[in-house]
């Protein structure tokens, strides 16, 4: 698929979710958050669910929350537009709740198309929720946060929710060291191929050359 085929494909994906009615949440949202951002992208970063701003505004991580994972990005020398941001489920659960697993269970399609048209290098999974539904049976996220996974081709890491790093200052540490991991990650497999060696001149021997 070409470039402006995977654009159009995601456009079309994001039109099914803003009209989706495949489980009880589109009863109780104001919009729904398909994602933001480039297609295809080097990194792609999936959160858990749209809370009260994004259901408000219909885009992904633009509370606190997203506040926070914008100041992450800056530390590594990436801003949003550079990557591709979405959620498990595009849809706000009533009061923040958890997803439930039939909810989770029918927004997975629109995640699974979503990663092969973005076409991520890396895929920064943030918080348990997220793990649970791209890793599953992973780890608990405390064991194996920073740690670079590759499933199907795709590397993910997981990293703690910025949402709960709000609540509990001893987290930050651990994101900015994750952080800095995916940027040592992006430098290795983004560095530019070494220059081809020199070809040697042929050399010549002055006895087989010919005066014209
Ligand atoms: N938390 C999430 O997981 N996703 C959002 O979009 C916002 C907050």
């Amino acid at each position: 698929m070409s470039l402006s085929q995977a654009s159009e494909a995601l456009q079309v994906l994001h039109q099914e979710v803003l009209t989706c009615r495949k489980c009880g949440l589109h009863a109780t949202r104001t919009n729904a958050v398909p994602g933001t951002g480039p297609c295809p992208a080097d990194v792609m970063i999936v959160g858990e669910a749209p809370g009260f701003n994004e259901d408000m505004q219909g885009k992904p991580f633009v509370g606190a929350a997203g506040k926070l994972l914008d100041t992450l990005l800056a530390g590594i020398g990436l801003r949003r537009e550079d990557v591709y941001v979405t959620n498990v489920l595009k849809c706000r659960p009533p009061q923040n709740r958890d997803p439930m697993p039939n909810e989770a269970e029918s927004c997975s399609p629109y995640l699974e198309r979503q990663l092969g048209l973005i076409q991520p290098k890396v895929v920064l999974i943030l918080g348990r929720h997220a793990l649970e539904r791209l890793l599953p049976g992973h780890g608990p996220i405390s064991r194996v946060h920073g740690r670079m996974v590759e499933k199907g081709g795709v590397k993910y890491v997981a990293l703690f929710h910025p949402a709960a790093a709000l609540h509990n200052a001893s987290l930050i540490n651990d994101l900015q060291r994750d952080f800095d991991g995916v940027r040592r990650y992006l430098d290795e497999v983004l560095k530019p191929p070494p220059p081809p060696e020199p070809v040697p001149e042929p050399e010549v021997d002055p006895e087989q050359l010919t005066l014209l």
